[in-house]
C-alpha cells in the first residue's frame, strides 16, 4: 500500500515540469516542504511493521533525494529558458546586417563566357579530373617520354613504378584539353563544343600561380574549318567580354596538339595599354593558346583528318577574371575571405 502510493509520487516527480516561477513554486510545496506529499507519506511510518521500517525509510529518502535533484534541474532549466528568451529580444542590439552571398568572381566569369558561346551555338562538356595518360597526353600528341610533357609540372597518380608501364599511369589532368579528346572518340563533326573546369599541375603557390585553377576549352570540327574561323571567334568572344575597344594579338607557338599554334594576347585591361606591372609594362597580356587541331589528334581519336578539320583554344579562368575584375592575387580567389567575395555581386 505506501510502496505503492510511493511509486505514484515518484512518477509525478520524473514527469513534473516548471515553465515559471509559479510552477517552481508549486513543485517545491507539493514535493519538498514539510507540508509535501512525502512528508506525509513520511508520517505513515508508524503504521508500518517493526520488520519493514528499515526499507520503508530507504524508500523515503530515495524519494526526497529525487526532488531535490528534480528541484535542481527545474531550477536550471527555468534560468536557461529565461537567458535565452531574454537574449532573442534584446532590444538594444544592432539590427542584423541583410548579408545574402555574393555570387563567386570565377563563377561569375565563368557563366559569362558559357553564355557568349553558347549563342555561338557552342555546348557545353565534361570529362573527369582523374584522367589517363592517354586523354591528358598520348592522344593530344605528346609521345612517351617526350619533352614536351614537361610543359606541365603533372601530379601523377602513382599506381606502377615500373617505367614502361608509366603509360598506364593515371594524373591530375594538367588541361582541359583531356576532355576535347573524349568529345571527338564519342561523336562525329560537326563538334562545336566548350569545356570547364578545374585542372592541376605542381607549382608553388604564390601571386601569380596555383596548383589548382580552371581552364575553358573550346573545340570546333567540321567541315573546311579554317584559321579565320578561329580568328573570327576569338575576336568576337573578346570584344563581347572586354569590351569593343580592347586590341587582340596572335603570336606564333608551340603546342603539340595544335599545328599551325598561337598564342593570344588582349591589351592590357588594367593600363588600356599604356603599361603596368600586370602587363609587364608591355600593354599586352597573354590570354589563351590555340591552333588548327593537329591531324594526328583527329586521328587519335577517330575523326578522319582528310575530311576534316578543327581549331581549339584553352585559356585560363583565374587570368581572365584577375582581368576583367583588376584582381592582382590569384590566391584571393581561393582563400574566400568575405572582404574580398562581397565586393562581388549576386547574379
Ligand atoms: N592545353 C594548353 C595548356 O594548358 C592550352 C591550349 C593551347 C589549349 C592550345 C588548346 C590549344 O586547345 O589549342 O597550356
Amino acid at each position: 500500500m505506501v510502496q505503492e502510493k510511493a511509486n505514484a509520487i515518484l512518477e509525478a516527480l520524473n514527469s513534473a515540469t516548471a515553465t515559471n516561477q509559479e510552477e517552481l513554486e508549486q513543485f517545491r510545496i507539493q514535493y519538498i516542504s514539510k507540508r509535501s506529499v512525502i512528508g506525509a507519506l513520511m508520517g505513515e511510518m508508524r503504521n508500518i511493521p517493526n520488520e519493514e521500517k528499515k526499507a520503508f525509510g530507504v524508500t523515503i529518502n530515495n524519494l526526497k533525494q529525487t526532488a531535490q535533484t528534480k528541484f535542481k534541474a527545474l531550477i536550471d532549466g527555468l534560468e536557461n529558458n529565461n537567458a535565452e528568451s531574454k537574449a532573442a529580444i534584446d532590444l538594444t542590439l544592432p539590427p542584423l546586417e541583410d548579408a545574402p552571398g555574393s555570387t563567386h568572381p570565377i563563377t561569375a566569369i565563368r557563366q559569362q563566357i558559357t553564355q557568349i558561346f553558347e549563342r555561338l551555338g557552342f555546348n557545353l562538356s565534361e570529362g573527369p579530373e582523374i584522367e589517363d595518360d592517354w586523354h591528358n597526353f598520348t592522344a593530344l600528341n605528346f609521345p612517351p617520354n617526350h619533352p614536351a610533357r614537361e610543359m606541365q609540372d603533372t601530379f601523377f597518380i602513382q599506381q606502377d613504378k615500373e617505367p614502361e608501364k608509366a603509360i598506364d599511369e593515371l594524373a591530375l589532368r594538367t588541361h582541359t584539353s583531356s576532355v576535347q579528346v573524349r568529345v571527338m572518340e564519342d561523336s562525329e563533326p560537326p563538334i562545336r563544343t566548350l569545356s570547364i573546369g578545374r585542372v592541376f599541375r605542381n607549382e608553388a603557390i604564390s601571386a601569380r600561380a596555383h596548383c589548382i585553377f580552371h581552364q575553358v576549352e573550346g573545340l570546333y570540327v567540321d567541315k573546311n574549318v579554317s584559321f579565320l574561323d578561329l580568328k573570327q571567334t576569338v575576336y568576337h568572344f573578346v570584344k563581347e567580354l572586354f569590351g569593343k575597344d580592347t586590341k587582340i594579338r596572335f603570336r606564333p607557338s608551340y603546342f603539340p596538339f595544335t599545328e599551325p599554334s598561337a598564342e593570344i594576347d588582349i591589351s592590357c585591361n588594367i593600363c588600356k595599354g599604356k603599361g603596368c606591372n600586370i602587363c609587364k609594362h608591355t600593354g599586352w597580356v597573354e590570354i589563351a593558346g590555340s591552333g588548327m587541331v593537329d591531324p594526328n589528334v583527329l586521328k587519335n581519336c577517330g575523326i578522319d583528318p582528310e575530311a576534316y578539320t578543327g581549331f581549339a583554344f584553352g585559356m585560363g579562368l583565374e587570368r581572365i577574371t584577375m582581368l576583367k575584375y583588376q584582381v592582382n592575387d590569384l590566391r584571393l580567389f581561393t582563400e574566400n575571405d568575405v572582404r574580398f567575395l562581397k565586393q562581388f555581386k549576386t547574379l
